[in-house]
This record gives C-alpha cells, sequence and structure tokens, in this order.
C-alpha cells in the first residue's frame, strides 16, 4: 500500500537521525507488578535488540490505562510504572535513542479508541480470546474496559504508526484486530490524502517461552513459579534448590533426561554452549546430581542478575530520572499520536471541531 502515510511523515523532531526512514517499531506492557526472568530473557531482550538497531525507531510505553481493568491499588500502580521503566532502562533501552512513555500521558490515544471504536466489529470482541480468558479469571469484574481492550490497543498501535508490533502468543489475536481496524478504516475513510493509517505487522518474538520452576510450561507472574529480577543469590538459590526437575529422576543414580526438565531449559538461556552440553551428558549418565546442576545454573544466573541489578540501582539512584524519560518521551510521542488523530477525525468528519479547540 503505497499511499499509507509514510511512517517519515510521522516522526517528531529529534527522535530520528536526519535522513534515516526506520521501521517504527511499538511495545507496551500492562503495569501489574515487578518484571521476572521471563520478561527479560524473552520480550525484553528482544526488544533491546530492536532498539539498538538504526533501522528501527522505537516507541516503548507502559500501558498503565490498560492496567486499570483487573482494578489494582491506585498506590501500587502508580509505584509500578516507574518501576518497569527502570527494568526497561537497566535491560539497556537508551531513553534517548527510543521513545519511552506513559500510555495515559498521551489523551489523544483515547480519543483515537473512540473514534476508531465505531470500525470495531461487536463480535470480534465478543470472540476475543483474551476477553472471555479475563472474565472467566474475574467473574466478579467483567467490565467494560476489558471488553474494550482490543480497542484502546489497537489505538496505542495506530495513533504511533507502528509498522512493526513485537508481541508475544498470547497478544497475536489483539495485533490481528487492530491490523482488521486499520484496514477497515482504511477502505472507508482512507480514500483522501493522508488520511490512511499504516497497517502494522505482527514482528512474532523468536519461539522464546521460559519455563517456570514448578514444572509449568511458562514463567509467569500468576503462577507464582519465578526467579525475578531483584531476587538476590541466596533467595534465587532457594528458589532454584526446590525447583522442579526431571520428574523421573527420583535418585541421583538414576539417569535423567534433560528435554523433560525446566532446569536444563533455563541452562540453554544462561549457560555457555558447553555447559549446557556437559549438563545434558551428566545428566543423563548420571554423572552429575540435581544439586549440581542448579549450582551451575545458579551461579550462571546471578551472573546475569547481577550486574542487571546494579545498573537498576544506579539508575534508580538518579533522582527524577524516571520521570524525566517519562516526560520527555510524552513529549516527543504525542504530536504523532496528536497528528493521527486529527487525520482520522478529520477523514470521519469531525474536522469543523478542529477550529473551536481548545489547546
Ligand atoms: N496487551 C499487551 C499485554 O498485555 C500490552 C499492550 C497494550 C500492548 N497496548 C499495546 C502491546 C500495544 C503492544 C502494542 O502484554
Ligand atoms: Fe534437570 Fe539438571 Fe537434574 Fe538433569 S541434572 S534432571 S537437567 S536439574
Amino acid at each position: 500500500m503505497t499511499e499509507d502515510i509514510s511512517t517519515a511523515d510521522f516522526q517528531s523532531e529529534g527522535a530520528v537521525p536526519k535522513g534515516a526512514a526506520p521501521k517504527v517499531v511499538l511495545s507496551g506492557i500492562r503495569a501489574t507488578g515487578r518484571l521476572h526472568l521471563g520478561n527479560l530473557l524473552g520480550p525484553m531482550r528482544h526488544f533491546v535488540t530492536l532498539s539498538r538497531s538504526p533501522e528501527h525507531l522505537c516507541y516503548f510505553f507502559v500501558a498503565d490505562l490498560h492496567s486499570l481493568t483487573t482494578l489494582p491499588e491506585p498506590g501500587l500502580l502508580a509505584r509500578y510504572v516507574p518501576e518497569i521503566v527502570l527494568d526497561y532502562l537497566a535491560a539497556g533501552i537508551d531513553p534517548n535513542d527510543n521513545v519511552i512513555y506513559a500510555q495515559s500521558s498521551v489523551g489523544e490515544t483515547c480519543e483515537l479508541a473512540v473514534l476508531l471504536s465505531n470500525l470495531m466489529i461487536l463480535s470480534h470482541l465478543q470472540r476475543c480470546a483474551t476477553f472471555k480468558e479475563k472474565a472467566r479469571q474475574q467473574p466478579h469484574n467483567v467490565n467494560a474496559g476489558l471488553f474494550y481492550y482490543p480497542v484502546l490497543m489497537a489505538a496505542d498501535i495506530l495513533g504511533p504508526g507502528a509498522d512493526l508490533v513485537p508481541v508475544g502468543e498470547d497478544q497475536l489475536q489483539h495485533v490481528e484486530m487492530a491490523r482488521d481496524l486499520a484496514r477497515r478504516y482504511n477502505a472507508q475513510y482512507g480514500t483522501a490524502a493522508g488520511a490512511r493509517l499504516v497497517v502494522p505487522e505482527t514482528l512474532e518474538r523468536a519461539a522464546v517461552r521460559i519455563p517456570g520452576l514448578d514444572g509449568g510450561s511458562k514463567m509467569g507472574k500468576s503462577d507464582g513459579n519465578t526467579l525475578n529480577l531483584n531476587d538476590d543469590s541466596e533467595v534465587a538459590w532457594e528458589k532454584l534448590r526446590v525447583a522442579v526437575t526431571d520428574t523421573n529422576r527420583k535418585r541421583r543414580k538414576d539417569p535423567g533426561d534433560p528435554t523433560k526438565c525446566n532446569i536444563f531449559t533455563l541452562h540453554t538461556y544462561l549457560s555457555s554452549d558447553d555447559e549446557v552440553r556437559e549438563v545434558a551428558q551428566g545428566c543423563r549418565s548420571a554423572a552429575i546430581g540435581c544439586f549440581d546442576c542448579k549450582k551451575v545454573l545458579h551461579a550462571n544466573l546471578m551472573a546475569e542478575l547481577t550486574p542487571f541489578q546494579e545498573r537498576r540501582a544506579e539508575l534508580a539512584s538518579q533522582e527524577s530520572l524516571v520521570s524525566d524519560v517519562l516526560c520527555d518521551g510524552a513529549r516527543r510521542v504525542r504530536p504523532v499520536i496528536a497528528d493521527s488523530t486529527a487525520r482520522v477525525r478529520a477523514a470521519m468528519g469531525i474536522e469543523s471541531r478542529l477550529s473551536c479547540r481548545t489547546k
């Protein structure tokens, strides 16, 4: 679609080196708690890599409005937003080359969501797997925000004109809904010059699934099976010590099967190739016990976490760093989102209101 508004049209001053036309990559994360090792080894690492490539301009935001669907305690929500920003900064996202902001700081996103909601098909919202799952999880609170979630998410994506949206499997349907919405909007209103929305592509993360310490297939906050980014050496060891291994390996002298053991999978993310080979052989031949195996993993885990924790503590000690980063990010992204919103508003026929819009 050559007439799509080019991403270059959307770039605010100072966001990208002049002359380059990088792809806009957008990623959001809900503020529902501190991040864990699964986040670090999966989405965060991937996003940090993208953020370092000159071919990409990365927008990263904390979806605090989306977090409200579960009605978190207000004080907690306010605390989680800066915590997540610190985690991402410590993981290596440079706030000068990338744009980091809070979803709620750009009110135009909500306006865009209202405009676009008229093109969202009700039955698609009803069929949304995450909505159904949430409705099951919190039957006492099946609110309209949960139902509207994909509309707001579409506005998050379409407002900054994202070309690429890196997501995990659980978010694919949401991004597909955003694509669908953009196409429907373009078909109906995109005939005027500059009125079209960029139809984003999903960037499926390399199949990274960090398993849980309880033997479950996914490390997840709600499953209570995580290693946390702020775990110190003792806490991490205590968790690893009791973590589930190959359940058929009952005694030290029994050979084990690394392919049936989450500890082994964690080795593949944290240990060197040689160590991974040695652990696999040692396990199969019962040359090593699970205790030794976990000790090696623990050392490699701390080699990853300790520098992260040090960087994070250093960043956290810089007073007003997070608020400066968030304000700067909002200042840079807001004109981009406001511009898309104004174009959509005009294309849909609300143009006349512009003349008496108060700033
Ligand atoms: N729904 C995403 C999640 O729960 C968070 C999110 C909100 C998001 N808006 C987004 C992700 C836009 C990517 C793009 O993980
Ligand atoms: Fe798992 Fe390691 Fe024990 Fe083998 S030796 S079962 S890989 S913890």
